[in-house]
């Protein structure tokens, strides 16, 4: 600890913190030294801003669990401030806790307070800021599983984590894929062969489909094409069943995309895995299975993480925390849910577009384009099943 973080620690009024000046004047304190001293300074604010940042995330987490951005959205403007009682009883929560948590977030710096009269409000500015809230949800569902994913560092521990371990994950990663997939969709619709095929009319299948929005989002566009859905989870169909009732050219199924029906061979026009591949357990059996269920010509489209699969590149590409983000949850989720198979094959998903590319031309697909889409973190690859020459 620096003596500058020494004087900034906790203090009580018994505790007299001293402030030690450690600065030297000692002419043998190289400038190598002082850039190194400089760096490690750096490194103890980046780490404490990230460990702030968790407890942040938090209650992050917390307030958008139980409604309260939408209640400050909704009930508070700079015209119009609110007690926490008023907010907890709008809510129906205990006010003292409704207070302790508006109180983090004035000192966050996202809701505002007039300490004088109590009131708090959210800034109209600040609104449409409060939507990627959401993606704060996943940080108690990863730390849920710290111990068990810790457990397969073990040698002779598991290999993997099951899904239902993740508690809620799937239930808010469909949540927030009812918002984004229109916008993917519109992507989706730049990729010039899809959109031909899909225009005209193509039978569809979407593999790893959770609560089929992306495939809903589909259907509602190209109503001349026909979908179905599938998940290996159960709770996923069901919801996904119960959302989209009102879509007459889709269906939803429970199956396992390394095991597909026997009778759907030459079947689909178009398959489409949305950031599934790298969290199978058997990517490339369930590629194979892609391949025997498209008809000769059909189109693969496979969207996964962007990443150049190296951590030093990605880190120069996306930034420091953006990258480090995506290669945790997939230690935390993508790795462990794929490791259900003590063979350390699994990939992660920060594998890579080339290493991607390379296992779609080791599993016979042709064709490959890619395309990095705008809108999102990801890369679409499209290629074709080649038609056999008798
Ligand atoms: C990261 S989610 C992606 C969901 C969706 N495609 C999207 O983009 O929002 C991965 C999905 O793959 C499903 N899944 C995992 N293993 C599977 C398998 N062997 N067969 C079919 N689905 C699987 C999971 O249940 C989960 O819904």
């Amino acid at each position: 600890m620096s003596s500058t973080e020494m004087s900034k620690g906790p203090s009580s009024s018994n505790v007299t913190i001293i402030s030690i000046d450690f600065t030297t004047t000692d002419s043998c304190v190289s400038n190598h030294d002082n850039v190194e001293q400089k760096e490690d300074d750096e490194l103890v604010d980046k780490l404490a801003a990230t460990i702030n940042g968790g407890l942040v995330s938090l209650s992050l987490a917390i307030g958008h669990k139980l409604g309260l951005f939408d209640l400050l959205v909704q009930e508070t403007s700079e015209f119009n401030r609110k007690t926490a009682q008023q907010l907890a009883d709008a809510a129906g929560l205990r006010e003292r806790y409704v207070r302790e948590w508006l109180r983090s977030m004035v000192a966050y710096g996202l809701v505002e307070c007039d300490e004088g009269t109590s009131v708090y409000w959210l800034p109209e500015s600040r609104r449409t800021a409060v939507n990627s809230t959401v993606f704060a949800r996943f940080i108690p569902l990863l730390a849920g599983v710290i111990d068990d994913v810790a457990s397969c560092f073990d040698r002779n521990g598991p290999s993997g984590v099951a899904h239902d371990r993740f508690g809620e994950f799937n239930a808010l990663s469909s949540e927030i894929a009812s918002f984004t997939a229109p916008s993917l969709v519109e992507e989706l619709s730049r990729v010039k062969v899809l959109n031909e095929k899909l225009s005209r009319g193509a039978v569809c299948l979407e593999i790893g489909c959770n609560g089929g929005h992306l495939t809903a989002a589909l259907a509602s566009t190209y109503v001349n094409s026909a979908f179905v859905g599938l998940d290996s989870s159960t709770d996923a169909i069901c919801g996904a069943r119960a959302a989209h009732v009102d879509l007459p050219n889709l269906g939803f199924l429970v199956g396992c995309a390394g095991s597909l029906p026997d009778n759907w061979a030459n079947r689909f026009d178009i398959v489409i895995a949305c950031d599934v591949i790298h969290e199978l357990a058997q990517p490339a059996r369930a590629l194979s299975e892609v391949l025997r269920t498209l008809k000769p010509n059909g189109l693969f489209s496979m969207i996964e993480p962007k990443s150049y699969g190296s951590p030093k590149r990605d880190r120069e590409e996306f930034g420091c925390e953006a990258s480090a983000g995506l290669y945790v949850t997939s230690l935390l989720h993508c790795l462990p849910v794929a490791m259900t198979e003590d063979d350390d094959s699994a990939f992660g998903s920060m594998w890579g577009a080339v290493r991607a590319k390379n296992l779609l031309l080791d599993c016979g697909f042709c064709d490959i384009q890619t395309a990095a889409l705008t809108d999102s973190s990801f890369v679409h690859f499209s290629c074709r099943k080649a038609v056999k020459l008798m």
